[in-house]
This record gives structure tokens, sequence and C-alpha cells, in this order.
């Protein structure tokens, strides 16, 4: 097998932070060179808290886990608890990590590690409010060559808003950051609303992940079954987007996914449409492509990913 793939997680658990967290650590082909934890769906101290916790009950004390930004570039914070729960990972009662939390900021750590590692050899996986790493292309700009790529989930083009009518929450916490992520010129995946609102979970697959018997599927479980009900109830659907773990997953299977190279703008001054991701899918400008787009999944085959590999914990 060829060398696992180097990756920094950056992210703001969440139930799907969490899946998607455990499906890099249970994947041999990826090796997760730290994790950002940035303020999203929680504030900063309980979504550092939460990646540490994650880490823990995975059995993985081993992972480098760095604080990073509390707040986005120029606005307020806007936390998603009302979906989350107050702790951010709602569903389960885990004991309080023990785990340290490296000292150094999340920024620091990965400019560092993107000036260490051979250019073009880390991926930078966001998997929320892109604050800490517009921050550190802004302090860095000299490792924006460097990024292999940046598998991100975020944004939305036929699926519009979940946090507003025109926009998704990653990008309308901190869209001055995902504007510069997406002007900066460095290869970007982008797995919208489009795709993650077709990864929608099952009954039959939270039970089966229960069935696994073993800490980690009986915490995945009771994420996925807290994380649906807010879901279930808004989109009258069965089960709920797992928007996150569809970024690992491409990294692991990028053949699960299907989308279109285009441009992608991200919207900055619009009463009603701040952080919306205004993606050019029909090609109607002549805008240059900056994103592959991802609009669409081989559910069950990304389902059927995620429970061998939380499986392996
Ligand atoms: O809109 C969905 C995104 O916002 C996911 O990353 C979820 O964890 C929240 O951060
Ligand atoms: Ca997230």
């Amino acid at each position: 097998m060829k060398s696992p793939r180097k990756i920094i997680i950056d992210t703001d658990p969440g139930q799907d932070d969490a899946v998607a967290i455990l499906l890099a650590l249970g994947s041999p082909e990826l090796e997760v060179l730290g994790i950002t934890a940035v303020a999203g769906n929680v504030p900063l101290p309980l979504t550092e808290r939460n990646a540490r916790t994650i880490c823990e009950l995975a059995g993985r004390r081993d992972v480098k886990i760095f604080a990073g930004c509390d707040r986005p570039l120029k606005r307020k914070l806007v936390t998603a608890e009302h979906v989350h729960g107050k702790t951010g990972l709602d569903g389960i009662v885990l004991p309080e990590p023990t785990m340290a939390l490296q000292p150094g900021h999340a920024v620091d750590f990965i400019i560092e590690t993107l000036r260490r590692e051979p250019a073009g050899s880390v991926t930078l996986c966001p998997l929320g409010p892109l604050t800490n790493i517009a921050t550190a292309l802004m302090k860095a700009p000299d490792i924006a060559p460097r990024i292999a790529e940046i598998v991100l989930m975020g944004g939305a083009y036929f699926e519009v808003g979940n946090i507003t009518p025109a926009a998704e929450f990653n990008i309308y916490v901190d869209p001055e950051a995902a504007d510069i992520v997406f002007r900066a010129g460095v290869p970007l995946v982008v797995m919208p609303l489009d795709v993650t609102h077709k990864a929608l979970t099952s009954r039959a697959w939270v039970e089966g992940l229960r069935a696994l018997g073993t800490e980690a599927g009986r915490a995945a479980a009771s994420w996925t079954d807290f994380f649906e009900r807010y879901d279930t109830s808004k989109y009258g659907s069965e089960g709920a987007p797992l928007h996150d773990p569809c970024v690992i997953a491409y990294l692991i299977q990028p053949d699960l996914f299907s989308g279109r190279h285009i441009h992608v703008a991200i919207e900055l001054e619009g009463k009603h449409t701040l952080g919306m991701t205004v993606a050019d899918w029909w090609r109607v400008t002549d805008g240059e492509a900056n994103a592959l787009f991802i609009g669409g999944v081989r559910r069950d085959a990304f389902f059927d990913l995620l429970t061998e590999r939380i499986g392996r914990l």
C-alpha cells in the first residue's frame, strides 16, 4: 500500500464532525498530522474539548489537538446549539477528556506543518468555519502553494441555505474567511449541502453501528440519533444529512462522489444572501474554475465504508 495521505482536520465538533474524525482515525490510508479546533457549532472551549473526547474515545490519545480561532475574522460568532445541543456533542455522555491540548495556536501548527512537510504532501480538511485556514493563509502566504488540496464541507447551490435561506452554516459564520480560501488559488474540493443532503442516515445504518458492540460504534449511533432529530423534523426526511464525513470519505474513496470543476464565489455584501456560495454550475460566466463542486454520492457504499472503518476502532 502506498504511504498514507497526510491530513490536518480543522473542525468544530459537532456530532457529524465527530463521525468524520472517527472515520479518519479508522482509515489506514490517512495519517492525521493534527486536529485543529475552531469556533463554530459551539464556542472554541467546547470544540477543542470535544475533539479531545473523540480522540480518546477512538483510543488515540497520541493525536495532536490544537485550539484555534475563537471567533470569525470580522463578525460576531454564530453557533448552532439548536442542532448539536449545548455541549456540541449531545447524544451520549462521555467522560471528561484527560488528554492534553497541545500548546500553541492551531494557526501556527498549520503554518509550521506545511513549511516542514514536503510541498504538496499535506491536505487540509476543514469541517467548520474557515477562520483558522484563512488566518494561516493571511499570516503566511508562502504556505498556499505547499498545500496539496483543501477538501472542505461547506456551501450549497441547488440546496441553497441551512442557517439562512441563502447560506450554509460553515460559510455563513465566517464569509470573509471563506472568500480568502476560495480565492487563494489552492486546489479546492467542496462538499456542499447539494451532496451532503444525499448522504442521509437510515435507521438500519444507525442500528448497524450500535450492533458493532464497540464504544466508538455506540457513540456514533447515539450522536446520530441526537443529530437526526433536528433535521428530520426540519426536512421531514427519513434520516439526517451526514455532512462532514463526506470530506474524509472523499479522501479514501473519491469515486464515491461526482461533481463539476467550476467557479465558486462567496457573497460578502448581499443583505439577504451573505455567505452564499455562488456556484457557476451551468458555466454561464467565464469565471475561472476554482473548485471541484460535488453534487453526487453513492449513498449505500458511503455508509458501508463508514461502518467498516468505525468498526476497526
Ligand atoms: O452546515 C453543516 C455544517 O455546519 C457541518 O460541518 C456541521 O458540523 C456544521 O459545522
Ligand atoms: Ca462541522
